[in-house]
């Protein structure tokens, strides 16, 4: 089932917050939240992720999503993994002292995930092959009760000029400059995800977010049924 929608949830988190959280953190993080925030509508994401629960962030990398989440809301408890160990180390010397934030090392296609009334994955899925990307969208599918939530952010194969300067940002960021694990990309098209998560029992909404940006931005809201 699919519902598309252009209506725009407002930003309720400043940059200024976020890089209050992130104050002790390395000029490369410090420079990633600028590029970050310039390129793509993190801030905006937050306000699609339910305000309170357990939340589960699958690659969290250096804890950036999880910073937004509890600046948007700190009734959220939230845990955040990742493949990287330099990067949950870095979330956990940035946010280890915000209460309810925890941050765990794992390979989403061989992990148990905790128990969460919401999953996000912001920006991964494109680094992981689609069998395993199937694995990690069923593992969330099975560990969420009905009425729980899936935000998946990712980018789309349209607009073509934009999905085509996605892939000369990211062939320079994972691949020249080694700043996100990863040796090809798996991107996929707005029908193929969409199909793929109502298999799984969802119900999925879709928010074209590339507006205002030069990359094909696009978020699926998707609540198990
Ligand atoms: C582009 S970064 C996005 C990080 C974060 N979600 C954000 O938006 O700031 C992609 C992240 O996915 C992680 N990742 C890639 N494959 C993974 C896997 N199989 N298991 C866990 N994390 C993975 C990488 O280590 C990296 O931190």
């Amino acid at each position: 089932m699919r519902a598309e929608t252009d209506s725009l949830r407002p930003v309720r988190v400043s940059r200024r917050d976020v890089f209050l959280l992130f104050r002790e953190a390395g000029f490369l993080m410090r420079h990633y939240l600028r590029i970050k925030f310039r390129i793509c509508p993190i801030l905006r994401t937050e306000a699609y992720v339910p305000d309170k629960g357990e939340i589960v962030d699958l690659g969290c990398g250096n804890g950036l999503f999880a910073a937004i989440m509890k600046l948007g809301s700190p009734a959220r408890s939230i845990v955040g993994i990742d493949l990287d160990a330099r990067k949950i180390a870095a979330a956990r010397k940035s946010l280890g002292n915000l209460s309810h934030v925890d941050f765990r090392l794992g390979d989403l296609a061989a992990t148990d995930y905790p128990k969460a009334d919401v999953y996000t994955i912001i920006d991964v899925l494109y680094l992981i092959p689609v069998e395993a990307q199937n694995r990690i969208l069923r593992m969330c599918a099975d560990a969420l009760q009905p009425g729980g939530t899936l935000v998946l952010k990712e980018m789309d194969k349209k607009p073509r000029w934009k999905y085509l300067w996605n892939m000369i940002q990211e062939t320079i960021s994972v691949k020249i400059v080694g700043f996100t694990l990863g040796s090809h990309f798996h991107f996929r098209t707005r029908e193929d995800y969409v199909e793929t998560l109502a298999g799984l029992g969802f119900t999925v909404e879709v928010v074209p977010f590339h507006r205002g940006y030069g990359y094909s931005h696009i978020l699926f809201l998707a609540k198990k049924n």
